[in-house]
């Protein structure tokens, strides 16, 4: 068992790096896409079927465990690993975004965020101390810092107000964690669009010292362009020794620019929620499920894809069972969309190994740009 996790960089290309994160539960192939499994589960997977899209790590949520079944329970019985049947690495994210975009009533101040549940409007206080207890009682493996998540778009000096009471947090949430041979504490990055604000919390970041680093407050409205401008320069502002981690991202192509500008690790809900909405990624771009085009065609979603959902169905059972309302839809897209992501990943993954990163990028646009799925 390694007792600390531990962060190797194995190749770069340009500023894209590839490595694995050594972990008592398990290797993290990096840059790793996260699945997310919010109410301890992935959505229409079982568990296995996650781990067979490829996915070396979940991504689990305080704010959402917390309020139901609660953090105690899942202690008393043996831990989300155990309750989820995922064996796997676990990293949780801290509450304070969860409460902030799906809470009733809230409010914040230097000690934490008091709000109503979303699920019946019982009272509960976050603080850093309570949700770094909350993310052990878990048993998180990657335990994320508590911050604001500061909203976009933000006058400068709001946003660094917001950005400095997080670097607070970040200390309090450091001296909380303690020592946890075998845990891992990531620090959150915030600053908004600004870049002096982004080195300032780089470097009380740094100060502190983390495990790995997220770049948070990203993905919140600013588009595409914006973010990238941003990943231009805040990954650079971060240990090069430790993962750095884009919270929130993305779709295809953000993860692509993301990775190309040195992002390590990244999460988003959209593969397995797209996946219940009859969205489907493929190579050649986004095919809706829906659309009545699909209702007699006997061919694979994508015939190069070795997704359960690719081989032994064809489109127009696809969308016929969209139509239909039957759970086998969600359960066979949703694993389709993972596996794609997890592909994506694997690719960008051996690229940057073989020095080719460039070419895997001109690659990855030129077929999007091929059209007529
Ligand atoms: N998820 C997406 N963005 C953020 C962020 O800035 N902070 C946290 N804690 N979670 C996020
Ligand atoms: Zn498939």
């Amino acid at each position: 068992m390694t007792a600390r996790i531990e962060f190797r960089l194995n190749a770069t290309d340009g500023k894209a790096r590839t490595g694995v994160i050594a972990t008592p539960r398990g290797d993290i192939r990096t840059p790793a896409f996260m699945p997310v499994g919010t109410a301890a589960t992935v959505k229409a997977m079982l568990p296995e079927s996650v781990a067979a899209t490829g996915a070396d790590i979940l991504l689990g949520n305080t704010y959402h465990l917390m309020l139901r079944p609660t953090a105690e329970r899942i202690d008393a019985l043996g831990g989300l690993h155990k309750f989820m049947n995922w064996q796997k690495p676990i990293l949780t994210d801290s509450g304070g975004f969860q409460v902030m975009s799906l809470s009733g009533l809230r409010k914040m101040n230097e000690e934490g965020v008091t709000f109503k549940s979303h699920i019946d409007g019982s009272r509960h206080t976050l603080t850093p101390e309570r949700s770094m207890e909350i993310q052990r009682l878990l048993g998180s493996d990657i335990v994320m810092c508590f911050d604001e998540c500061t909203p976009f778009p933000a006058e400068e000096k709001v946003a660094l107000e917001s950005m400095r009471m997080s670097m607070r947090w970040a200390q309090r949430s450091r001296d909380a964690f303690g020592d946890r041979p075998g845990h891992a504490l990531f620090g959150i990055q915030q600053g908004s669009i600004f870049r002096d604000q982004r080195a300032e919390s780089a470097e009380k970041l740094s100060d502190i010292g983390f495990d790995g680093y997220a770049v948070g407050g990203l993905a919140v409205g600013e588009g595409q362009e914006m973010m990238f401008d941003v990943l231009d320069y805040a990954p650079d502002m971060l240990p090069q020794d430790k993962p750095r981690y884009l919270m929130g991202v993305g779709k295809p192509d953000d993860i692509v620019g993301a990775v190309a500008r040195g992002i390590d690790m990244m999460d988003c809900v959209l593969p397995s929620r797209s996946g219940r909405t009859g969205q489907v990624f493929t190579r050649h771009g986004v095919v809706n499920i829906k659309n009545a085009r699909h209702q007699d065609d006997p061919r694979p979603l994508d015939e190069a894809c070795t997704c359960p959902a690719c081989r032994s169905y064809s489109r127009a059972y696809l969308h016929h069972v969209f139509r239909a309302q039957e759970m086998i839809s969600g359960m066979l897209l949703t694993w389709h969309n993972l596996h794609y992501y997890q592909e994506l990943m694997q690719g960008m993954r051996d690229a940057i190994t073989a020095g080719t990163f460039e070419a895997f990028q001109a690659a990855f646009h030129a077929q999007r740009a091929e059209g007529d799925i």
